[in-house]
């Protein structure tokens, strides 16, 4: 069976001024559809079909993963925001935080570093370990912590079709705007639930 691209999980201009309606119809329309409909594709036929989208990222190479990875990536990213978003992680998480980074602020300004310095296409993630030791992962083009045995936490994706439209060239400016959306309790709940 066919991989189907998850419903967005808000309306195209919810993520305003953050992203415009435009911004978001170009990235979850076409860039996001286009994975899914790359990666099916590839697989007609094939055992991946009968996979779940993570184990066919942490499995496959070449093509299938870098669509597959793009596919599972931006519904991930996706959920890292959210109208209602913004202010600051609680509980477990911020603790580790604090542990790992020597608090929030040093924590996303080491976000926003990575993200703005990564070179070319990627994505900025905070990941956990098994054991819930936090760290930064700017990572190339489709790369996710999924694929280095890593829970991812929360992402942003600093490809440019995720901005030029709202920001053109600058990149910086979009991460800093991000804070203001950053879905908390999602990842708050992905920590608890690392493995
Ligand atoms: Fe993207």
């Amino acid at each position: 069976m066919a991989f189907k691209q998850p419903e967005l999980p808000y309306d195209l201009k919810a993520l305003a001024p953050f992203v415009s309606e435009e911004q978001m119809d170009y990235h979850y329309n076409k860039h996001h559809a286009a994975y899914f409909k790359k990666l099916n594709g590839l697989i007609e036929g094939k055992p991946e079909e009968q996979k779940e989208l993570d184990d066919v990222v942490k499995s496959s190479s070449g093509g299938v993963f870098n669509n597959a990875a793009q596919a599972w990536n931006h519904t991930f990213f996706w959920d890292c925001m959210s109208p209602d978003g913004g202010g600051k992680p609680s509980g477990e998480l911020l603790e580790s935080i604090e542990r790992d980074f020597g608090g929030l602020e040093p924590f996303m300004k080491q976000f926003s570093d990575s993200a703005a310095t990564l070179f070319g296409s990627g994505w900025a993630w905070l990941a956990s370990d098994a054991a819930g030791k936090l760290e930064i992962m700017p990572l190339s083009n489709a790369d996710t912590p999924l694929k280095h045995n890593k829970t991812p936490i929360l992402t942003l994706d600093v490809w440019e079709h995720a901005y030029y439209i709202d920001y053109r060239n600058e990149r910086p400016r979009f991460i800093e705007q991000f804070r203001d959306v950053i879905h908390w309790d999602f990842a708050e709940n992905n920590y608890k639930e690392r493995s």
